[in-house]
């Protein structure tokens, strides 16, 4: 346990030193440090949070307020795959109601909650940009448009 936990402190500076390596230590970086530490990490730590702050020398709280606010980013760990649902009024009126309700349905979480073998974290999104195509869904990277109930099943079984 105690082994595991020095590793993960490792994976965590090294994250943060290549974030910085990559972008640099001006203040308008922080976003993307803080969404690519976060996508190696999984989420932001406290411990990655302390670095970051150390070494771009911005306050942990200014950090923390950034990493609630951007949905993207998360301060406790998330599931294997993270659903986005966009709920947006475009996307709303095309049905996308009915897709939110059959989402919490066969995943039983609500939003924000990870399922417990870990595997997905659901959160909803404001406008996606993608408004021709709703309801839409992102999973990972990958963005479903035009998705119905009856869809999900399928959608879902794409993942491991
Ligand atoms: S409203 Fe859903 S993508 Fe724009």
């Amino acid at each position: 346990m105690a082994e595991d936990h020095k590793k993960n402190g490792k994976v965590i500076v090294q994250a943060v030193h290549e974030a910085v390596k990559r972008y640099g230590t001006s203040k308008d970086e922080l976003i993307p440090i803080l969404n690519e530490v976060n996508r190696k990490v999984g989420y932001l730590p406290g411990e990655a949070l302390e670095e970051i702050s150390r070494q771009m020398k911005v306050p942990k709280s200014q950090l923390f307020s950034v990493a609630t606010f951007y949905h993207m980013l998360s301060t406790k760990p998330r599931g294997r795959h993270v659903i986005q649902f966009c709920e947006s009024a475009p996307c709303h009126v095309a049905g996308g109601r009915e897709v939110w309700n059959a989402l919490r349905e066969e995943l039983n979480i609500q939003n924000g909650e990870t399922t417990p073998d870990g595997k997905w974290t659901l959160i909803t999104t404001s406008c996606l940009g993608v408004c021709g195509v709703g309801p839409v869904i992102v999973i990972d990277n990958d963005v479903f448009g035009n998705v119905t109930p009856d869809q999900l099943r399928e959608i879902l079984a794409r993942y491991k």
